[in-house]
């Protein structure tokens, strides 16, 4: 692989996050913990800015021309978001705080009120427990079963799909890229097999929607969430896709100001979708970054994204499957899609040890459980080390992650 070869201009890229030039540890940084939350470009920077600068104002109620304008562009934001998923308007989207509101918005809102004891829930091994343990409570109180679809080596296979999933089967919630393995879930399939038994199905988008083009029509799901600040966007900012029919029957998980039409003492009426889902003042300058940070995705091309950081993944994982005295997990190389995320044991270190080595190296990486402890569990392992990559990662800082890893192996082995 060759950095000519990569479908991104790299380098030009890279100078729209000048946060890239800066040092750790007295080395040049090389940021590797996307997975986590990405970079953000200046673009997304002056969007947010210019909204303090320019039409700081709450939305929805002013009557003066800053509300206006900022109300205007935070709708906005909402058909951004719809058009960059597939969604078929600004109904559809609700903004959250992230995918964790997202998912309790759905587990309490439509799970609470639909699952019965008798039902199952079906999850994969591989949740992120913002997925699992929403759901949990919605099993735990409502009398349900979870249910798991097995996980080997980070695949999810059609038969695992039709072994978990039965006419008992009430919702389906499933990650669609794992954040421990970078897998793809084949979540078209899941969709179609829950459809057939009349159960909904809710995709965790986190690390699908900022990697790989995304197309709701083609998934075929009942709800899609991720968060802002893992797709170049504002912290504090998220998603949740309803289709339409489902969000307008479904009660809000959050009450209170302007997610109401009308309210009396003893009741209230809800606002029109999506803002029956938005309670509160929203976070106007997030909500606007966000739709910035994806028309700045879109210009460059989801393709395009998703076959560099598969280029680099692979690069990487090939220089780490021929050393001996790295574990890596998941899929070996060139099997099946597979996006930029891998998680390693380097010899006897403990992920926390190999992370801080190797940031004193300049590398950020991120240890631990990466909030999928069963999966851990799972694995045989107390946690990993996780490497992930993005649109601004160069074939030389793959190189010095690699590298970097000898310090790790001259320590512990
Ligand atoms: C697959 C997956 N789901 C859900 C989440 C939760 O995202 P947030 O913390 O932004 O709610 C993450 C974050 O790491 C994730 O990787």
């Amino acid at each position: 692989m060759s950095l000519e070869a990569s479908p991104l201009n790299v380098e030009e890229v890279r100078e729209d996050f000048p946060v890239l030039q800066r040092e750790v540890q007295d080395e040049s940084l090389v940021y590797l913990d996307n997975a986590a939350t990405s970079l953000t470009p200046e673009p997304v920077v002056d969007a947010v800015t210019s909204y303090y600068r320019e039409m700081n104002a709450n939305v929805h109620r002013g009557m003066h021309s800053m509300s206006q304008e900022a109300s205007e562009e935070y709708e906005r934001a909402h058909d951004v978001v719809a058009e960059f998923i597939g969604a078929d308007g600004r109904e559809e989207i609700a903004f959250t705080s992230n995918t964790t509101e997202g998912v309790n918005t759905v587990a309490f809102g439509w799970g609470l009120e639909n699952v019965e004891e008798g039902d199952n829930i079906v999850l994969t091994q591989m949740e992120h427990h913002s997925s699992l343990v929403p759901w949990q409570q919605v099993a735990q109180r409502t009398g349900a079963e979870l249910r798991f679809i097995g996980v080997d080596d980070g695949v999810v296979t059609e038969r695992a799909v039709d072994e978990a999933i039965d006419e008992d089967t009430a919702a389906v919630s499933v990650v669609h890229v794992s954040n421990v393995f970078g897998t793809v879930t084949p979540v078209e399939y899941v969709a179609e097999k829950a459809h057939d038994v009349g159960a909904r199905v809710l995709v965790d988008g986190a690390q699908s929607a900022p990697n790989v083009p995304v197309d709701l029509d083609d998934i075929g799901c009942d709800f899609f969430v991720f968060s802002g600040h893992k797709a170049l966007g504002p912290t504090g900012t998220g998603v949740l896709y309803g289709r339409r029919e489902l969000l307008e029957e479904m009660q809000p998980y959050e009450f209170g100001g302007e997610m109401i039409s009308r309210v009396e003492y003893e009741s209230a009426d809800w606002a029109d979708l999506p803002w029956k889902f938005e309670a509160g003042t929203p976070n106007v300058a997030g909500g606007i970054g966000l739709a910035r940070a994806l028309e700045y995705l879109d210009d460059l091309g989801l393709e395009n994204v998703h076959e560099h950081e598969c280029r680099l993944t692979r690069y990487a994982l090939e220089r780490l499957e021929d050393d001996p005295e790295v574990e890596v997990y998941g899929p070996p190389s060139g099997h099946g899609d597979r996006c930029g995320v891998i998680s390693f044991n380097v010899a006897d270190a403990h992920s926390h040890d190999t992370s801080d080595l190797l940031n004193s190296e300049g590398v950020a990486t991120r240890s631990g459980h990466h909030c999928a402890q069963p999966l851990m569990d799972l694995m045989g392992v107390p946690s990993t080390s996780r490497a992930s990559f993005y649109l601004y990662n160069t074939r030389e800082e793959a190189d010095r992650f690699v590298e970097a890893l000898d310090v790790v192996k001259e320590v512990f082995a």
